[in-house]
C-alpha cells in the first residue's frame, strides 16, 4: 500500500497537470515536492515528554502536501490540523486528502489574511504564495505588519498564531531577510520571537524544478520563546543531496542595527563602512523604455536635442560602449519644452553603473562599471547608478578614479560572496547596494589608478585584496 506522502505526492502531480498557467500564476501556486516537505517537517522538534497531542495550522495548504507531511511526523499525536486554502478547487482536495489519511481536521476555504482561524497553535507550516502586496492594499491593516509580500504577511500570520513554545517552519524566498522593503517584517519576526534554524538549498531553481520557480529558496524555522543561543544554518547541494549544518551565535547573523539576516558571519576582514555611510547614493536608470517609446529612436535622428541612451548590454568588455548594435534604440530624444524628458536626463560626470539584474550564466551577481560622462545620457531603468547625492538631486563622484576603484571593488569575489550571503534574489536593488562594506574613498581612488577595462577576475581580486586587509 502507497504511504500517505506516496499518495500526496501523486495528488500534487495530478493538481499540477490540471491547473492552466494562468491559474497557477493567479494563486501563485508552486506546490511543495515530497522531499522538500519531510525536509520542512523534520525542522519541528519532537514532542516534549509532557506533550501528548499538537494543534497545527497550514496556511495556503495547495493539495495538502505539507499537512500530511506534518501528519506523517506527528502519527496519532494531532489533536486538529486547521488548513487553509483560498482557491476553491485546491481546497476540495486538499480536505479530501486530509479526509483520507484520517487526521482530524477542518478545511478554511478563505483568504489567510482574513480568515486564518482566531487561535494559537503549537507547530504551523506553510509555503506561501509569493505575490508583491501593494502598500495600499487594505488587507496591511489587519496584519502585525506592514507587508511587501503575500509571502512575508502569511508568515506574520502564522507568527502570530504560534501558542508559547510553538513553532512554525515556512518555505520562502530569501528576500526577507534584508532590504527596506521587508524590514517591518524583520521587526516583528526578530522582536517577538526566536531565529531557531535556516536552511538553504544550493541552487537557484531546483526545489520546485517542475513548477518553474526561479526564486532561491529556503525553509526558516521560528519559535515563540526568547531567541535561542544557537542558530542552526544547514545547507544542501541538491534536493536530494548531503546536508551540511553549522550553528552560529545570533550576534553573527543577526545585525541589530540594519536588521540584516546573514547565513553565514561576516567576513574575519568586516568592514565598517557601506555605500550609504561614505555619503555614497544608488539610485535607478530613471528611463522605463516602454513608457518612454515616442522619445526613443533605433536611428540618431537630426538635432541637438537627442542625447545617448544606455542599456545594460551598453557596458561591454568592462566599460561602457555607445552607440552599440544590441537590439535596443540607442538614442533619447529631450525637447527643451519637455521637463519630464529633461528631469530624467543624468549630468556629465562620474558615476558607477550596476546591473539590477544577473543572467543565470553568469559568474556575479554584482556586476558594476565606471560610467565616465562627457555629456548628459538617458539611463534605462535596469541599470542602477550610485552617485555621490540624494535620490532627488544626482551628483557625480568626486573623482574618475574613484568611480573606476568602487566599480573593481563591487566586482570582486569578496563583495559578491557578501551579496550571496546576504540576499537570496538575483535582483540587485539600490536599497541592496547601500548596504554594501565598503572601503574608504581614499583608498578606492588609488586601485582606481591601476583599473583597466580589461580586467579578468583575479586580477581585480588580487589588487582589491588590499582594501580588505586590516
Ligand atoms: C506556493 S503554494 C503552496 C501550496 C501548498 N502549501 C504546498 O506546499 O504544496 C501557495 C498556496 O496558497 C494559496 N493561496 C494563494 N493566495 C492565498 C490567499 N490569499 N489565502 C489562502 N491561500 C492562498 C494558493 O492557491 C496555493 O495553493
Amino acid at each position: 500500500m502507497a504511504s500517505v506522502m506516496e499518495r500526496a505526492a501523486l495528488t500534487r502531480i495530478d493538481a499540477i497537470r490540471m491547473t492552466s498557467d494562468e491559474r497557477r500564476n493567479a494563486f501563485a501556486q508552486h506546490l511543495t515536492p515530497p522531499e522538500t516537505a519531510r525536509l520542512a517537517v523534520s525542522m519541528f522538534s519532537e514532542l516534549s515528554a509532557d506533550q501528548l497531542f499538537v494543534r497545527c495550522l497550514d496556511l495556503g495548504a495547495g493539495t495538502g502536501m505539507l499537512s500530511v507531511a506534518l501528519y506523517d511526523r506527528y502519527d496519532g499525536h494531532i489533536e486538529l490540523l486547521d488548513a487553509v486554502e483560498a482557491d476553491p478547487v485546491l481546497a476540495t482536495i486538499c480536505d479530501a486528502e486530509l479526509a483520507t489519511i484520517g487526521v482530524p481536521h477542518e478545511l478554511f476555504q478563505e483568504d489567510a489574511l482574513v480568515g486564518t482561524p482566531d487561535k494559537l497553535y503549537d507547530r504551523i507550516i506553510l509555503n506561501p504564495p509569493y505575490k508583491k502586496m501593494a502598500a495600499s492594499d487594505i488587507r496591511q491593516s489587519i496584519l502585525p505588519c506592514r507587508s511587501a509580500n503575500l509571502y512575508s504577511a502569511f508568515m506574520a500570520v502564522g507568527l502570530s498564531r504560534l501558542a508559547a513554545g510553538g513553532e512554525l517552519v515556512a518555505i520562502v524566498p530569501r528576500s526577507w531577510m534584508n532590504g527596506d522593503y521587508f524590514r517591518s517584517f524583520r521587526e516583528y519576526a526578530l522582536g517577538n520571537f526566536s531565529l531557531d534554524a535556516i536552511h538553504v538549498y544550493g541552487s537557484r531553481s531546483e526545489v520546485f524544478s517542475d513548477t518553474k520557480v526561479l526564486q532561491e529558496t529556503m525553509l526558516v524555522h521560528f519559535s515563540k520563546r526568547k531567541q535561542i543561543e544557537r542558530i542552526v544554518v544547514s545547507q544542501s547541494v541538491d534536493k536530494d543531496g548531503e546536508i551540511v549544518r553549522t550553528s552560529y551565535h545570533p550576534q553573527e547573523l543577526i545585525d541589530p542595527k540594519e536588521l540584516v539576516v546573514r547565513i553565514a558571519p561576516e567576513d574575519a576582514n568586516g568592514l565598517s563602512e557601506t555605500i550609504a555611510s561614505l555619503g555614497l547614493c544608488p539610485s535607478t536608470g530613471k528611463v522605463v523604455d516602454f513608457r518612454n517609446r515616442e522619445r526613443i529612436f533605433e536611428e540618431r535622428p537630426e538635432g541637438d536635442d537627442i542625447f545617448p541612451m544606455i542599456y545594460a548590454g551598453n557596458f561591454h568588455n568592462g566599460e561602457l560602449e555607445h552607440p552599440l548594435r544590441i537590439g535596443k534604440p540607442q538614442w533619447y530624444q529631450a525637447k527643451t519644452k519637455d521637463l519630464k524628458a529633461l528631469r530624467q536626463l543624468i549630468k556629465p560626470g562620474a558615476y558607477v553603473a550596476v546591473k539590477r539584474f544577473s543572467a543565470k550564466e553568469e559568474r556575479r551577481r554584482v556586476v558594476a562599471y565606471p560610467l565616465v560622462l562627457t555629456g548628459d545620457v538617458a539611463l534605462e531603468n535596469h541599470v542602477n547608478f550610485i552617485h555621490a547625492g540624494i535620490p532627488r538631486n544626482v551628483v557625480p563622484l568626486r573623482s574618475v578614479e574613484l568611480a573606476r576603484g568602487l566599480s573593481m571593488w563591487l566586482n570582486t569575489t569578496y563583495l559578491d560572496t557578501w551579496f550571496r550571503g546576504v540576499s537570496g534574489s538575483t535582483q540587485v536593488n539600490a536599497g541592496d547596494i547601500k548596504a554594501m562594506p565598503c572601503p574608504s574613498l581614499e583608498k578606492l581612488e588609488e586601485v582606481g589608478l591601476i583599473w583597466r577595462a580589461d580586467m579578468g577576475q583575479e586580477e581585480i581580486d588580487r589588487i582589491c585584496k588590499t582594501l580588505v586587509q586590516n
